[in-house]
């Protein structure tokens, strides 16, 4: 098969990996892609928001399936369009995508469906939310409604801030159009986990477990970012838990979107909180995390490329995931000042060591080569330092001792990635 990955980060990264195994894999190209991505992959200079040129690359290169692993182009129609080309794409169309696309959709779908959540109010009007909000109780959170790389979120501590955060949102439009609209929720606490599935629009197959780490400093201070490192399992995910979310959540997900006549095809990523009243529902992304596919896809044994097409066929019920019994810790580099300012073209090296050590990955975030072939960073995050281990402290310490064999000018990591789990 000739495959076709849009995007260009760790995930992608990942997914490429993946593939690669695949018996089934005969060419492999990704858009735009990255410098890491490249020893997989042949990238081709188009942005994944380029769906003609991404429809005519994909008919000129006889691709059989399109793996879309970016939220934009999915929330944007990219699946449809190729569709419409007759090419098999893996990935939610646009009705369904809007699962991640819209706060407020997914939240009156739970409302409507009976899926635990937070308590949550929609405004399309700054005035009528700061009425609302001279009531509330505090912390409050706000968010704006569409997709704003997952920093849309405002948790305010008092009335003066969400004042502010309405300004922010619905007046100064942060986040652009993603304000329009905004959800005021309920705050709620407790440990999070990242729960990715694979769904067929009526069958869904849970994958392991994971956690994201998303504030930028050690012990969870700083601004939100893409997400920090990550680790898999998550052992506070029990199987109590998972019961409970097969029972409630996951199963009650895809035939609400069925219902609703948006059946949903390609990867449902639940944001749970575990709370002391059971686990609820964060959020809904519709495609693999970032950096969670880091640590959940090198430990998936199955064939991603049989998998992936049982969700295009309809045929999922067939399949059995299976997951390796030991765990996996990602440790992203970023560049010091992610997510504000930083700086690129950093001279990267060390990379070497990952090719000959097995259980370790080095998955490119944010890299290209410049005009002279140097690899050079590119973004705020990049790379995911990723290890197994034969459980998630061995895995952990793997990931660590790693991150020491890489070297750029600004590197910036966590210190603090999988703390939680020492203290267990
Ligand atoms: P989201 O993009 O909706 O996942 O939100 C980003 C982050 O904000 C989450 O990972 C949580 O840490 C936090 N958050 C979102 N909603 C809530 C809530 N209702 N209560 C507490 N924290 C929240
Ligand atoms: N790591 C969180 C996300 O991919 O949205």
């Amino acid at each position: 098969m000739n495959i076709l990955i849009v995007g260009s980060g760790g995930r992608e990264h990942a997914i490429a990996l993946s593939v690669s195994k695949s018996p089934r894999a005969e060419k492999i190209y990704c858009a735009p892609g990255n410098a890491g991505i490249s020893a997989l992959a042949e990238c081709a200079p188009i942005g994944a928001m380029e769906f003609e040129k991404l429809v005519s690359f994909a008919k000129e290169k006889a691709i059989d399936l399109v793996i879309v692993g970016m939220d934009d182009p999915l929330v944007g129609g990219l699946v449809d369009e190729l569709e419409a080309a007759g090419i098999r794409t893996f990935g939610p169309r646009k009705n369904a995508a809007i699962l991640e696309g819209s706060k407020a959709f997914s939240k009156d779908l739970m409302k409507k469906y009976n899926i635990p959540t937070a308590a949550y109010e929609t405004f399309d009007d700054a005035e009528k939310a700061l009425e609302y909000l001279k009531t509330a109780d505090f912390p409050i959170v706000l968010k704006a409604d569409g997709l704003a790389l997952g920093k849309g979120v405002l948790i305010c501590n008092t009335p003066k801030e969400a004042e502010e955060g309405v300004k922010t949102i619905m007046e100064d439009r942060k986040f652009g159009d993603a304000g329009n609209r905004m959800v005021v929720e309920e705050f709620m606490t407790g440990r999070e986990v990242s729960v990715l599935s694979f769904v067929d629009g009526k069958t869904i197959k849970i994958m392991s477990s994971a956690q994201d780490h998303k504030r930028a400093g050690d012990n969870d201070t700083g601004l939100n970012t893409g997400g920090m490192g990550t680790f898999s399992p998550s052992p506070f995910y029990t199987d109590e838990i998972d019961d409970y979310c097969k029972k409630y959540i996951y199963q009650a997900t895809v035939d609400a979107m069925a219902a609703e006549g948006r059946p949903f095809q390609g990867v449902i990523f639940f944001g749970l909180m575990l709370t002391e009243k059971g686990p609820r529902v964060l959020e809904y992304n519709a495609r693999f995390g970032d950096p969670e596919a880091q640590v959940v896809l090198p430990r998936m044994k199955n064939d991603i490329l049989e998998v992936m097409e049982a969700c295009i066929d309809g045929k999922l019920d067939q399949i059995d995931l299976e997951f390796e019994d030991n765990a996996a810790v990602c440790v992203v580099l970023a560049s010091e000042g992610y997510p504000l300012h930083y700086e690129k073209g950093l001279a990267i090296s060390g990379l070497e060591r990952f090719e000959q050590e097995e259980g370790y990955y080095c998955f490119h975030a944010g890299t290209k080569f410049d005009e002279n072939g140097t690899l050079v960073t590119n973004g705020g995050r990049v790379l995911g330092i990723t290890a197994k281990g034969s459980d998630l402290k061995e895995a952990r310490k793997n990931a660590y001792e790693a991150t020491e064999w890489v070297q750029f000018a600004n590197k910036y990591m966590r210190h603090d990635i999988g703390n939680t789990i020492m203290e267990l």
